[in-house]
């Protein structure tokens, strides 16, 4: 069981620069994160050298895509002022995190983990039995566990790679979170507690211990999450001595699996930039326009006359993500009746989606013509999660006795 409310919860996710991003973006994950931002403390980051994995042979795509990455999620509603922004390549810690992980990850772990053969075979223009690509995974773990996340917000394909996460954070714990003289520590922090909490702390634990009583544990928790006067250090153990004799350093995450709205493509398929199906956040609305005017339609409807079925024809899916119920109706009927034209209901999704971009594209404009506030925003920070990942690794290099003067 992970993030038993040890923690306050804290969102991390991030995405890699290797295009310009589209409603499918738009619709999959950024108004989510829009949404999250509200909710809990959130860290989203541009995951650079996760790009650099699959695209090492062609670097400028990803300095190509950051700022415009950048610009594009502040123009969606992500605001800097509730979540932070910040590129993985400069917190350096990740890297070094993902290196001392390293030392304890069994190979079998990574090439087991289903992304590092189904990638290979499918981006089979690219060599990927790289060092770097076969660690993907694993500097992925990096990247949750140095902020400690207690949520992450992916999508279906990245749900094993979580399942790693969680894996590795684990086998850290079992390996380094061994102190010395933790049993004698653990008792006298309890003492901390006063005598009656420290009576009931301990009956507690013996009942999870002996008994498996996860209600115990649960009443455990909030004992100790009700206790002020405690240090961290000294909770830390209370948590991990009601478990057995380790501390928890790492948390173990949980996925956030992100519900899979089905922003449909021009033909039909997912909306994905592999198809070249996609409308580009910040296409210009003639362009918008003319995508839309000729995206396929039911093919039954050869001439004017000829009804159709909305469920066969692409336009349909974007009516379901755009239009209102009455606007469907209308579509249902007169599709099937022939009484509009397919032109006429295009127009009604062209409008649509010209009012969701237009403000988008309006948005981004002004960041674009002020690069200095988008590059303060990354400034600022970066250097909160920094603070952040410097804490945890000197706790990490603590913990592995990497700490000699
Ligand atoms: N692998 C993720 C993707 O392709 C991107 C990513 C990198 C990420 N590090 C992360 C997502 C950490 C969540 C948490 O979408
Ligand atoms: Fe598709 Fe609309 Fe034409 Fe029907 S009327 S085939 S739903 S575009």
């Amino acid at each position: 069981m992970a993030n038993v409310h040890s923690r306050p919860s804290r969102v991390l996710s991030g995405m890699r620069p290797t295009g310009r991003l589209h409603l499918g973006h738009y619709h999959g994950v950024l108004k989510n994160w829009a949404r999250l931002q509200g909710e809990y403390e959130c860290f989203f980051f541009i995951a650079d050298w996760h790009a650099l994995t699959t695209h090492y042979e062609s670097p400028w795509v990803v300095g190509d895509n950051v700022w415009d990455m950048v610009i594009d999620w502040l123009a969606c509603g992500i605001n800097p002022k509730l979540a932070r922004l910040f590129i993985q390549s400069r917190v350096p810690e990740h890297a070094e995190l993902h290196l001392l992980l390293s030392m304890m990850t069994p190979l079998g772990w990574l090439e087991r983990v289903p992304s590092f053969r189904d990638q290979q075979e499918q981006l089979d223009d690219r060599d990927l039995s790289t060092y770097g690509f076969l660690g993907y995974p694993l500097l992925q773990s990096a990247d949750v566990l140095i902020y400690k996340a207690t949520e992450v917000p992916v999508g279906e394909d990245q749900v094993a790679h979580l399942e790693l996460t969680r894996e590795i954070a684990r086998r850290f714990n079992h390996l380094y979170g061994v102190e010395p003289g933790f049993e004698e520590k653990a008792q006298e922090a309890a003492r901390k507690m006063g005598k009656k909490n420290a009576r009931l702390y301990h009956e507690l634990r013996r009942r999870y211990q002996q008994e498996g009583d996860r209600e115990a544990l649960e009443e455990a928790h909030a004992l100790l999450d009700g206790q002020p006067n405690i240090t961290v250090a000294d909770r830390e153990r209370l948590f991990g001595y009601l478990d057995g004799t380790t501390r928890e350093l790492l948390p173990e995450p949980d996925v956030l699996l992100t519900p899979n709205p089905k922003m449909p493509g021009l033909d039909g398929r997912k909306m994905s930039k592999s198809y070249d199906n996609t409308i580009g956040l910040r296409e210009p609305a003639d362009e918008v326009a003319r995508k839309l005017r000729t995206m396929p339609t039911d093919p039954a409807r050869v001439r004017r006359n000829d009804p159709g079925t909305p469920e066969k024809c692409p336009v349909w899916d974007f009516h379901q993500v755009y239009s209102d119920e009455r606007t469907q109706a209308w579509v249902q009927e007169g599709c099937t009746t022939a009484g509009i034209g397919c032109l006429e209901c295009k127009r009604s999704v062209i409008d649509a989606v010209e009012a969701e971009l237009a403000p988008i594209r309006e948005r981004a404009q002004a960041y674009v013509d002020d690069p200095e506030q988008v590059r303060s925003i990354i400034v600022d920070g970066c250097e909160q999660a920094r603070e952040e990942a410097r804490e945890t690794l000197s706790e990490v290099r603590n913990a592995m006795g990497l700490e000699y003067r």
